[in-house]
């Protein structure tokens, strides 16, 4: 940020030369594109000629670095190809996302509208409802999900964020993931304060392990990533957002989580008031389960813990200490 703001104050040939970066950026935000998954390939939305249900469109969209066949999200298409989920689509905006992370980051409103554009169009042509639409985003990813929804003016079914892209991003920049990007945003944070970020901006707010880095299992990877700041795509907390929204497509009641304190959580205190409570004991009133079957009555926010490894969802044996 600091950087962008510099060029500007210099003197007027290195403004000529920002200002053509932003001319190719807008251009490279405009190669941005959706594609169906199909049976044997991907397509452009154009080529799909009918669909067999209008009842569900999910649309997943990278982060940083990323590409439609990146794998920081092939595991949530897999899953909802495995659950057999009709109408799974991806968007690619890699030619804005593989460049220095300030520019990917600026490019997030210009790529969030044309992507909006074609879903709108794919949507109107088809006749399906844009409350059967879920858009999932990880990093980055979950704010152009956020700016796109808000091209729908929140009309939405759902969007979800997969620990939302914290630098150069503050809880009010306009082109963040905000609770009003749908009928439903549900956000599962787990990499603060690396890539990701503890500002609520959901319907529902989940906290895994509060939401802090590193999360289990990542203790080490995330040493290594840290150090190379912010170059890396892939730090371990930062995708395992993904990989537990991921297991919850198939696991729906995998990963229980109880009401907490926002401070409990900033804190990372006892988000149980010191006693140790197990899901077996508690009736469904106090639990709700994080991920694709979250409760949408669900509102505020929300702790669990995760295993280091797969399966992340701690499921009937979960406690709450
Ligand atoms: C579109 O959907 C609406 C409501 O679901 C239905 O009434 C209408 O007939 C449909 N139109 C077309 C062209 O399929
Ligand atoms: C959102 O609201 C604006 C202003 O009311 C309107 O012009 C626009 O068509 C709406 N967009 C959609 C996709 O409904």
């Amino acid at each position: 940020m600091a950087k962008m703001v510099l060029y500007c104050w210099l003197p007027i040939l290195f403004c000529q030369i920002w200002e053509l970066h932003t001319l190719s950026l807008t251009a490279l935000s405009k190669q941005s594109s959706i594609f169906y998954q199909g049976m044997q390939e991907d397509m452009v939305l154009e080529q799909v000629d009918q669909l067999t249900s209008v009842d569900s469109v999910k649309l997943i969209v990278h982060g940083f670095l990323g590409s439609r066949s990146h794998n920081s999200i092939m595991p949530l298409r897999n899953a909802y190809m495995a659950q057999g989920f009709e109408n799974i689509m991806i968007a690619d905006w890699s030619p804005a996302a593989n460049l220095d992370y300030a520019s990917s980051r600026r490019a997030v409103a210009t790529v969030a509208m044309v992507l909006a554009k074609e879903l709108e169009q794919f949507l109107s042509r088809h006749n399906v409802s844009h409350e059967a639409v879920h858009i999932i985003g990880h990093s980055l990813g979950a704010h152009i999900a956020g700016r796109i929804g808000n091209y729908f003016n929140g009309s939405l079914g759902r969007v979800t964020g997969l620990d939302p892209a914290l630098p150069l991003f503050t809880p009010r920049s306009g082109d963040g993931l905000l609770p009003n990007a749908a009928r439903f945003v549900d956000v599962i944070h787990t990499d603060y304060p690396l890539f990701g970020d503890l500002t609520p901006r959901g319907t529902v707010d989940f906290y895994a392990n509060f939401g802090h880095a590193p999360q289990p299992g990542c203790e080490e990877v995330d040493l290594l990533v840290a150090s190379k700041l912010i170059l890396e795509a892939y730090s371990c907390s930062h995708n395992r957002a993904v990989l537990f929204y991921a297991e919850s497509i198939g696991m729906p009641k995998n990963f229980p989580a109880i009401g907490c304190g926002w401070r409990a959580i900033k804190s990372k205190s006892s988000c149980s008031k010191g006693m140790s409570v197990s899901v077996a004991n508690m009736n469904d009133d106090h639990v709700v389960y994080m991920g694709e079957q979250v409760t949408h009555s669900a509102t505020s926010f929300y702790y669990l813990e995760t295993n280091a490894e797969p399966p992340f969802g701690q499921g009937i044996t979960a406690k709450f200490v």
